[in-house]
């Protein structure tokens, strides 16, 4: 049948109208200002040739899993990978996920229960708040970064809501934001979370693989401990795909028996866990020169921005991610188009993604990058913003 129901087609005109019509471009060759491989994983031939070689020495030879992994699903490569993540990681234990939106999704929507109380800040993943939405507690956002406003929104959720003897407070950050590239203050948080018997909740999805000596960035604190899970995902440094929940046995114990995300799919292929698997062991190996290429074009990219005066766009981070704030759709799209046509690849982020008037590039920094490329892309940028 052709014709979409007319409500669907308001809310597509309303999408053209405010510029922020989304559609499906294909790859192009140029200069990667955009993706999330920061190392240059997803490429490397190593990986690929160590995946095929995991394969054939376990004699994997299914194309699919077969099932979901409670049924036929769970083929020998999980408990390996597993295994692996819970001690790379520093977890006591490690269940992995279909996707990073899957691992948010099924934990969200099955851990915080009715009467329970869900603070998180107001800038975490669409997969989180999609989880959140999901689930019988009550939620509230806290302002972004802000501990002191968070304070004050869980006195305010309490008087809302009197807490009784048995109900939970979750707390929910990322260690590295997806789209400002910035940090919470993590220790801070832990210690909050400590004083208040709060449980602390840390996506990991943009600090995986870079910060920690390649593990994460609540590792580099040491604060593993502290913190009651984190969800680390393997389509963004690791450059495969798929997610882990690490915690303690009984959290992954009621994911398995709780998390339908986790339950009712089918699990991921021999050849994609292998990858991790893969990806995984070149991180622990191999991957120090790479993070270090990243690291110093971190600091060129901040060197330049300060160079070009240009620093007052873009918000203060430390990570492979910086954003330039450029109001407006129309506007930033046209200068992420413009950028396009010199041969970079730097993504306009809209609104509703942001809010409306944070609208702005984001360029995600590599370990492949060359000082050039930077330097180039930052005062052509500089040229069409003026
Ligand atoms: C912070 C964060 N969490 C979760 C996800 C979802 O991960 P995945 O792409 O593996 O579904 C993303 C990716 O877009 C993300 O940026």
């Amino acid at each position: 049948m052709e014709r979409l129901p007319h409500k669907l087609q308001l809310k597509l005109s309303e999408r053209l109208t405010n510029g922020s019509m989304r559609s499906l471009k294909k790859g192009g060759d140029l200069i990667d200002f955009s993706s999330n491989d920061y190392l240059g994983l997803a490429g490397k031939k190593m990986i690929n040739e160590a995946t095929t070689a995991i394969l054939k020495e376990r004699n994997l030879n299914e194309n699919g899993a077969t099932g979901s992994r409670l049924l036929t699903g769970n083929h020998i490569l999980y408990k390996e990978l597993e295994d692996f993540l819970a001690l790379y990681h520093n977890s006591k234990t490690a269940l992995v996920f279909n996707s990073g939106y899957d691992a948010n999704i099924g934990f969200f929507s099955s851990v915080p229960q009715r009467g329970d109380i869900i603070l998180y800040d107001e800038l975490v993943h669409a997969s989180i708040r999609d989880g959140i939405k999901m689930s019988n507690a009550k939620s509230y956002k806290f302002k972004h970064n802000d501990l002191k406003n968070l304070g004050e929104k869980i006195s305010l959720s309490l008087r809302a809501q009197s807490r009784s003897k048995d109900s939970e407070i979750y707390i929910v950050t990322e260690s590295v934001f997806s789209m400002d590239g910035d940090s919470p203050d993590i220790k801070a948080l832990a210690d909050f979370c400590a004083k208040n018997g709060c449980y602390l909740v840390i996506d990991e999805a943009h600090a995986t693989g870079i910060f920690g000596d390649g593990k994460d960035l609540v590792c580099q604190l040491g604060l593993e401990e502290k913190v009651f899970a984190r969800i680390i995902t393997f389509g963004k440094a690791l450059g495969s795909h798929g997610a882990v929940v690490l915690g303690s046995h009984d959290l992954k114990t009621y994911l398995v028996n709780f998390a339908r995300s986790l339950i009712y799919t089918t699990a991921l292929s021999p050849h994609t866990v292998a990858s991790v698997l893969s990806a995984y062991q070149y991180l622990e190996t191999s991957s120090s020169a790479d993070r270090l290429e990243l690291k110093e074009n971190i600091k060129y990219f901040k060197e330049q921005i300060q160079f070009l005066n240009l620093n007052g766009g873009f918000i203060e981070s430390n990570s492979a991610i910086h954003s330039l704030i450029i109001p407006r759709n129309e506007r930033v799209k046209q200068v992420s188009k413009n950028l396009q046509s010199e041969g970079f690849d730097v993504k306009p982020i809209l609104s509703p993604t942001v809010k409306a008037g944070q609208e702005r590039l984001r360029f995600c920094l590599h370990s492949y990058n060359t000082k050039e490329e930077i330097s180039r892309v930052l005062s052509i940028t500089r040229n069409l913003i003026k």
